[in-house]
């Protein structure tokens, strides 16, 4: 798959990288394209891309997609940024009435970046609970999920986005004291 992802930091090179691994297309979209090989300017980016996995800043979600509306709206859209110490880890409210024909994903933010380099802890394969419509691009953001090495759980539509923002909450509560190298896995008959 043709992919953007936006900020090439601890989340974006990690799942980035493990998506150039298996073998999909993916094009860094950056403020400074100089800053990474084969980077581009983040319109070039998106525009190039089916779908787009931004990573960057929470604080800079809103206005990012302001400034890209007219590329980013119609695309699947993955939002993996937190707004810690604000009233929503997300910006959905807004984001949702700027490009409302994007198909927006809540996925890659509940959990840490050492999960996301490596996610297989004490030999299993951590679960991904994500949130996003159903239906063909769904097929796209689960098969980028396993790509990256989690086994993707949807947890519900747009509508569910606070609580996968809550398995962010619990695995940063229980980080703090069991360390980093920690995940979830949905257990049934
Ligand atoms: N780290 C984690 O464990 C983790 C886990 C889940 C979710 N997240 C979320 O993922 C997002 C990225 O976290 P990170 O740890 O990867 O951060 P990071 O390592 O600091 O990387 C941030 C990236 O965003 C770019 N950036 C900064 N401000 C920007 C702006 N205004 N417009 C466009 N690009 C901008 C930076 O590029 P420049 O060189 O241009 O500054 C950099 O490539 C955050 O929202 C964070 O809450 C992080």
């Amino acid at each position: 798959m043709k992919v953007a992802v936006i900020g090439a930091g601890n989340i974006g090179g990690t799942v980035g990288g493990a998506w150039e691994k298996a073998g999909h297309e993916v094009t860094y979209g950056l403020r400074d394209p100089s800053k990474k090989d084969g980077a581009k300017p983040i319109d070039a980016a998106i525009a190039g891309a089916e779908i787009v996995l931004v990573a960057i800043p929470a604080a800079a979600m809103v206005d990012f997609v302001c400034e890209h509306k007219k590329g980013l709206d119609g695309k699947v859209l993955i939002d993996a940024t937190n707004n810690f110490g604000a009233p929503s880890m997300n910006s959905w409210p807004d984001v949702s009435k700027i490009v409302p024909n994007a198909h927006l994903y809540r996925a890659f933010n509940s959990l840490g970046v050492d999960v996301f380099a490596n996610p297989e802890l004490g030999g299993e394969k951590a679960d991904l609970f994500y949130a996003g419509p159903d239906g063909a691009p769904n097929e796209k953001v689960e098969r980028l999920i396993e790509d990256a090495g989690l086994r993707p759980i949807r947890v519900g539509g747009t509508e569910q986005v606070d609580v996968v923002d809550g398995v962010l909450r619990l695995w940063f509560t229980l980080a703090q004291s069991r360390g980093r190298r920690i995940a979830f896995k949905l257990i049934s008959d």
